[in-house]
């Protein structure tokens, strides 16, 4: 009996040493919390190039001027829904020039300098709450892979 308690204490300790390095649980509404705080970083500091509703900017494919590549939109209409969390979070964090490398210039800033990672994490579920379900899906699959 005293050895089956010593077990259960055991159990629940490595739980929550888990659920302390993991970060905590993602409750549904710290989710909806975090998306709030999104919504309100993503019109201050990405609307101005992605759009005021994640549209993008017009021609978005087609280099402009400056031999660089417009800003895509957000929504299920461009390809961040192709890339995974990982990439997401560095692209935002260091910028598309730095990620890509080989000399490739981009006017994708880095806002690792801006935004903390918690922010950046906070900005991206804004936008993934925007995806169908089909294309968060395809999304989710990519970034637990
Ligand atoms: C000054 C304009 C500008 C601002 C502000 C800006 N972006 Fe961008 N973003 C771009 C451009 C331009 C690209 C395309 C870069 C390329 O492919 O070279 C891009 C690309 C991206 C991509 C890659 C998308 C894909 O499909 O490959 C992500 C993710 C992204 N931006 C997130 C953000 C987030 C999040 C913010 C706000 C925190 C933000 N951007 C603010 C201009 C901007």
């Amino acid at each position: 009996m005293r050895k089956l308690v010593l077990l259960v204490l055991v159990v629940l300790a490595a739980a929550a040493v888990w659920v302390w390095r993991s970060g905590g649980i993602d409750m549904p509404w710290a989710r909806a919390e975090r998306t709030a705080l999104g919504r309100q970083l993503y019109a201050e500091n990405c609307a101005s190039c992605h759009g005021a509703n994640l549209e993008g900017q017009p021609d978005w494919k087609r280099p402009g001027p400056n031999g660089r590549l417009p800003a895509p939109p957000h929504d299920a209409s461009g390809h961040t829904w192709h890339h995974s969390d990982d990439q997401l979070f560095a692209i935002t964090k260091f910028g598309t020039a730095a990620i890509v490398g080989n000399g490739y210039e981009s006017d994708m800033p880095g806002f690792g300098d801006r935004l903390s990672d918690g922010e950046i994490r906070a900005v991206l579920d804004f936008i993934k709450a925007a995806w169908p379900e089909r294309e968060a899906e395809h999304q989710r699959k990519i970034s637990s892979g």
